[in-house]
């Protein structure tokens, strides 16, 4: 961090929360597996152990988009801090384990605040406590919300602070259908105000044999980390789900330029659910997620019509990923 200032280590400043109502687990598996093509939303994937997996995903050899971001962000992190600007009070969407947000830290000009977002209270706090600790000249104020949602942020104590930044990496964004990505960047660019800026990790469209690969590693991983929902449902929803009956299945769809992952029953059987019975045809899957991959132009209109104007892009040298800079340009109404 340039000119660090002088202050000691005081810790967390704040720890708002917003009380975020989780979409109930048991209304919406129930809902998802009665549809005729059975489907189950991705962020049911990330209990303990499905936290766990994901992060082993991300140290994959075939799994390049976790390295690639870091390491765009790090080449360009003088870059992306000249264009911060100094004093900036940057704002995480799904901050985890805060990890990626230090890369910036490291590089930006008396960074004002670091306020991260995100729906897990204990993971959250937890993250925010050692990122306080060991950046002490930085304003942590944690906030637990639903990130998708509009909030009134906290405002730092030094009013005299630069710009706020949004900070969205992972490409998460792929997670959503294009139409939801829209409500995410609007509700996003409320948040963040007028004259806000946003720094965005989305995955590129490519060679589909590099994306198969990603999504079917070798190992094994993603599959488990699939399979797992099935263990979470049986956990908390009196599930009866035999997870040697399913298999993983993750394909591109070019169409729709997405990865889709399903769970694919291996036989004609009956599930039990929290009480209602299920059935399943071999071959008949469950649709577990959505990873759109944009290409530069693609993403750039739908930043537009999410209100924002794109700035700058930065890629790798093999065109994997991007990092996207935008600027609020209008709040537009949900
Ligand atoms: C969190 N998200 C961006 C990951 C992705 O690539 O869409 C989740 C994931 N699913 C399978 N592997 C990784």
């Amino acid at each position: 961090m340039k000119q660090s200032l002088k202050q000691e280590n005081r810790g967390l400043s704040g720890f708002i929360d917003l009380e975020p109502t989780a979409e109930s687990f048991v209304d919406t598996v129930l809902a998802g597996l009665a549809r005729p093509q059975k489907s189950i939303p991705s962020k049911f994937f990330y209990d303990r152990r499905g936290s766990e997996l994901f992060e082993e995903i991300c140290r994959l050899d075939e799994y390049y988009p976790t390295r690639t971001e870091i390491k765009i962000l790090t080449e360009r992190s003088g870059e992306i801090a000249a264009l911060m600007g100094p004093r900036t009070e940057l704002i995480e969407f799904g901050s985890g384990a805060s990890e990626k947000v230090r890369v910036l830290l490291e590089a930006l000009d008396r960074p004002l605040a670091y306020i991260p977002i995100d729906i897990s209270r204990d993971h959250l706090r937890a993250a925010a406590e050692e990122l306080a600790v060991d950046y002490p000249e930085v304003e942590v104020i944690a906030v637990c919300a639903d990130y998708s949602q509009t909030m009134t942020l906290p405002e730092p104590r030094d009013h005299s602070h630069g710009k706020r930044v949004g900070f969205f990496p992972g490409s998460t964004i792929g997670n959503f259908t294009p139409a939801e990505a829209v409500e995410f960047l609007k509700n996003a660019a409320k948040t963040l105000g007028p004259g806000g800026e946003f720094l965005i990790g989305v995955d590129l469209k490519k060679d589909p044999a590099i994306l198969h690969a990603a999504y079917n590693d070798k190992k094994g991983v993603t599959a488990a980390f699939n399979l797992n929902l099935l263990r979470h449902i049986n956990n908390e929803l009196q599930g009866t789900f035999e997870l040697d009956a399913f298999a993983h299945k993750a394909f591109y769809n070019e169409e729709c330029g997405r990865i889709e992952m399903h769970l694919e029953s291996l036989k004609d059987q009956n599930v039990m659910v929290a009480g209602a019975q299920f059935h399943f045809s071999r071959g008949e899957t469950i649709h577990t997620e959505n990873s759109c991959k944009y290409s530069i132009e693609e993403f750039q209109e739908l930043a537009r019509r999410g209100g924002f104007d794109a700035m700058k892009f930065w890629t790798d040298e093999n065109n994997l990923f991007s990092l996207h800079y935008l600027k609020v340009r209008q709040i537009l109404e949900s």
